[in-house]
């Protein structure tokens, strides 16, 4: 007796299977995050983040170039300013790095280029934060939603395409989409970062922006805990409503559960970020030759787009993209 269901046939040739592949990675699923600091004269690498730099403004549009020639055509933007203040003030300065960025790289690539821009206080605050902090230490929500309006506003000004709010207060996205309505931006998207789960594996990533959290504290207080699955469709729902264009669910790899409930649930498209630290894992077992990082890489992201991710942010974004064209 044969079996009559031999799968194996449907495994034998690299074209068989590219045929029958039910998950698709493409350069164009790909966000590359990037970091473009004040007053460098020379890009800073990132220890955290192998491969990453703090961009000065000339070699961020260089890298954006080559990853508009690799077929990557979104990134999203972090800017690292070189004074802070206690409510951020530099986020929505006309002049302040993020806003300067963004119009230098839609100056020089128009709308070839997707640019997102993350939407935050903490790597522009004194005490790390995403918000305003009160004297007993805890965040005031509705206090922050009104800086939350002027960064939206500054950053549209400056020509993003995307506004990423990524500061988890409640109420954020309907903060800023009536303070664009109110002055006329309809056509701006915004992706809220809906389901962000309070993760140890930012920890790269505040080392790349240097941000530290005063007294060693956490964001706990208004990011996810990683226990809960449901709440996570509670605050997407509420972003939908609220008039986000797209959500997002971070981390990646950890969350994947979270991912397929949001695609299954929602009409948006789904975007996931696969943060610093799935990458330092992978780049640093891989420099002590334990794992081979790009196939590791290819792997994670095809099981982030196969869970119901429409795209996905990473910092592999260049090099899989080179792979893929390969
Ligand atoms: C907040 C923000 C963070 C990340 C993206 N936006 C840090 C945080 O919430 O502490 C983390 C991204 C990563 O780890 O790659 N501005």
């Amino acid at each position: 007796m044969f079996p009559a269901q031999r799968p194996r046939r449907l495994r034998r040739t690299p074209a068989i299977r590219r045929l029958v592949a039910e998950t698709s990675l493409d350069p164009s699923d790909l966000v590359a995050p990037l970091f473009v600091a004040e007053g460098l004269s020379e890009p800073q690498a990132i220890l955290s983040l192998p491969g990453h730099v703090q961009h000065t403004l000339d070699s961020l549009r260089d890298e954006v170039k080559a990853l508009l020639a690799t077929g990557v055509t979104s990134v999203i933007l972090f800017g690292v300013p070189l004074s802070k203040d206690e409510l951020g003030s530099e986020a929505w300065s006309g002049d302040g790095i993020a806003q300067v960025a963004i119009r230098s790289l839609k100056d020089a690539f128009g709308d070839e280029v997707v640019v997102m821009a993350d939407l935050c206080v903490d790597e522009y605050t004194t005490h790390g934060h995403c918000g305003v902090v009160r004297s007993d230490g805890s965040v005031d929500n509705d206090a922050t939603l009104e800086l939350y309006a002027k960064v939206a506003l500054a950053q549209v000004e400056a020509g993003a395409d995307v506004v990423a709010p990524s500061g988890m207060m409640d109420g954020q996205v309907g903060a800023i989409r009536s303070a664009l309505e109110d002055h006329g931006y309809q056509e701006t998207i915004i992706l809220a970062y809906a389901a962000k789960y309070a993760s140890g594996l930012y920890g790269p990533f505040r080392e790349a922006v240097g941000v530290e959290i005063v007294g060693g504290g956490n964001r706990k207080g208004y990011q996810q805990d990683s226990s809960n699955r449901r709440e996570a469709l509670l605050e997407a729902r509420a972003d939908v409503e609220q008039g986000a264009d797209m959500v997002m669910v971070k981390p990646a790899m950890t969350y994947l559960d979270i991912v397929s409930d949001l695609k299954f649930a929602l009409d948006v498209p789904v975007a996931a970020y696969h943060v610093s630290g799935e990458y330092a894992m992978v780049k640093a077992a891989a420099e002590r030759g334990w794992i081979d990082a790009t196939a590791v890489a290819l792997e994670q992201l095809t099981a982030v787009r196969r869970a119901g991710a429409d795209f996905v942010l990473t910092y592999f974004a260049r090099e899989l993209a080179e792979e893929l064209s390969r």
